[in-house]
């Protein structure tokens, strides 16, 4: 078999290993091509196929079978083959699904984002933002469901979930005991825990950081800020069950939120313990490695004090330096 095969989305030609998915191709490239995920998690096995988000055109099979596919595919679950041409973004038909596909998501997802934890970092909102169209089509009542209780930690909105299966995966992978997962079918499938009984496993909170959307979150942090206003820092303990790095979430001078650290993908470099994620939020706790990059086009990249790039007009003039002297200040301080 060949030790590499070369793919080409969007007109950019990479050189994968044999097995590779189109979309972890197009994460290999890199920016706008690589098409958007909600189910799929590169480090949960078997995620992906749920959603559709991610389709893409095959216009070019293979350099031995060079027939396009008929139907648009999940990139999530389609392996390249050697001279496969993939359209992405250059595809006027999946940009017009992709359109689709957030309709569809959002029938039964609550447009409640002004009052949802999750409004700034979720992928739906994001996704609907950039692939979306304005107005619903939809005119009928949105599902409801029986309210369930995920323990203390750990807050269930059910009405909110795309049922993208990943936090399964994590109960399933991550953590030794799985006592949730999805009931039902069509509609009326959700995600439950038999019995009603709390997720209490060292790992469960990282079913907080999985989900694409505000289904899942985070009890202690629960109304206590809007994800824009507060300063991400990464941060490391000498932690005896994970890695001990995390990113600290801080109002002020208190820590609010303790989470994974994100890629650009929104996916957790390192899944962390229960410990270091709900009981471990005194400053004094960690050692400051110092802000966090969050690369995520989105809001939640906005208000932070990483870095401040002055508008050039700023820059030529002191006296506009000197009105800005408090961001400035507040860009350089922690
Ligand atoms: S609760 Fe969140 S992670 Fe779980 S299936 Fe629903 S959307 Fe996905
Ligand atoms: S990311 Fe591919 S189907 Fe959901």
């Amino acid at each position: 078999m060949a030790e590499t095969v070369k793919v080409t989305i969007d007109g950019i030609t990479v050189e994968v290993a044999p097995g590779t998915t189109i979309l972890n191709a197009a994460r290999q490239i890199g920016g706008e091509i690589v098409p958007p995920a909600m189910c799929y998690y590169s480090k949960l096995q078997g995620s992906g196929g749920k959603c559709r988000t991610c389709l893409v055109k095959v216009s070019k099979g293979s350099e031995k079978d060079p027939r396009p596919m008929p139907k648009l595919v999940a990139s999530c679950r389609t392996g390249v083959m050697d001279g496969m041409e993939v359209q992405n973004i250059t595809s006027p038909e999946v940009i017009e699904a992709r359109k689709g596909v957030v309709e569809m998501l959002l029938i039964n997802h609550p447009l409640d984002c002004p009052i949802c934890d999750q409004a700034g970092e979720c992928h739906l909102q994001d996704l609907a933002y950039e692939h979306g169209e304005e107005a619903t089509r939809y005119e009928f009542e949105r599902r409801t469901f029986e309210k369930h209780t995920l323990g203390d930690k750990i807050q269930l909105h059910m009405t909110r979930c795309i049922l993208c299966y990943r936090c399964v995966f994590v109960a399933d992978q991550i953590t030794n005991k799985r006592i949730h997962g999805v009931l039902g079918r069509g509609d009326a499938a959700e995600i439950s825990t038999y019995i009603e009984k709390a997720i209490d496993n060292d790992f469960s909170g990282n079913m907080i950081d999985v989900c694409p959307v505000g289904a899942l979150t985070d009890k202690t942090f629960r109304f206590k800020n809007r994800v824009w206003f507060t300063k991400p820092v990464d941060a490391h303990r000498d932690c005896p069950t994970c890695s001990g790095k995390v990113t600290l979430w801080y109002k002020g001078e208190d820590v609010i939120r303790v989470t994974a650290r994100k890629d650009e993908y929104g996916e957790a470099e390192e899944f962390i313990c229960n410990t270091c994620r709900f009981d471990t939020k005194k400053t004094s706790d960690w050692v400051i490695e110092g802000p966090r990059h969050i690369s995520r086009h989105s809001v939640i990249s906005s208000n932070h004090y990483e870095t401040m790039h002055p508008l050039p007009v700023i820059q030529q003039k002191p006296q506009l330096q000197e009105f800005n002297k408090e961001q400035f200040e507040r860009a350089t301080k922690l």
